[in-house]
């Protein structure tokens, strides 16, 4: 595999049973992420990018075909496996930030770190530099309920930034937000992705938010319809 290739799909398929109807979400669908790519994914309303995310994140399994990052397959892990794999290299971004509402912004961005082995004190380094990282330093005190979209979503992405992950799924990140706050937000990604060598895929319905990635992807019928390269 050549050294820049990080993710790869060959030939995945996936299926849904309801009842006695099967629906095919994919068929045969390849894909290959190279280390440092921001990707968009856009596509109609239940196209399957979500689905397609949760498999790359390995929250979800394919029927068929494998996945492969990094140089390993990662779709036949056990379930332990898995969860170690998931925590170590992929970071989820969400369109409603699924942050916890009773934990303030220190504690929602702790939370990945909980299932690492770093010490209390290596915890808390962490956290204050992912805060800083999103320009959030002198609100970690404050609750979700206490911040603005935009400001909460920035907590979210430190939280999935804060174990160094190589790897940014993010969900419509922007669904939710008014223009100016989302194009900070997309900065923000950008950003990660120059500065820090994030690879970033990102699911949007926005082509203005697609805009701020390296290609976009369009998913329709199971397949990838057109690529367009941007500069
Ligand atoms: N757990 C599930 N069981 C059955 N069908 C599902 C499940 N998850 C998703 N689907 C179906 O798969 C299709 C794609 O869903 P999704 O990936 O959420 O699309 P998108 O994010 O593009 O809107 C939809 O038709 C949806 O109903
Ligand atoms: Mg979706």
């Amino acid at each position: 595999m050549p050294q820049d290739v990080l993710f790869q799909l060959k030939g995945v398929s996936k299926c849904f049973v309801k009842g006695k109807e099967k629906i095919t979400i994919f068929e045969d669908l390849d894909l290959t992420i190279n280390r440092g790519d921001f990707i968009a994914i856009m596509g109609p309303s239940g196209s399957g990018k979500t689905t397609l995310l949760n498999m790359l994140g390995g929250v979800d399994q394919p029927s068929a075909g494998e996945i492969w990052f990094d140089g390993a397959r990662v779709d036949n892990l056990s379930e332990g496996a898995l969860t170690r794999w998931r925590a170590r290299n992929i970071g989820f971004i969400f369109q409603f930030y699924n942050l916890m509402p009773m934990l303030n912004a220190a504690r929602n961005v702790e939370l990945p770190l909980l299932l690492t082995k770093l010490s209390r004190a290596q915890r808390k380094k962490h956290v204050e530099t992912a805060l800083a990282l999103v320009g959030l330093s002198d609100r970690a005190k404050h609750m979700p309920g206490e911040m603005s979209g935009g400001q909460q979503q920035r907590v979210a992405i430190a939280r999935a930034i804060v174990s160094d992950p190589q790897l940014l799924l993010c969900d419509e990140p922007t669904g939710d937000l008014d223009r100016t706050t989302a194009d900070e937000v997309l900065e923000m990604l950008q950003l990660l992705n120059r500065e820090h060598g994030k690879t970033i895929v990102m699911v949007t319905h926005d082509p203005a938010a697609a805009k701020y990635a390296k290609q976009t992807l369009h998913l329709d019928k199971g397949k990838f319809v057109q690529r367009e390269l941007v500069a």
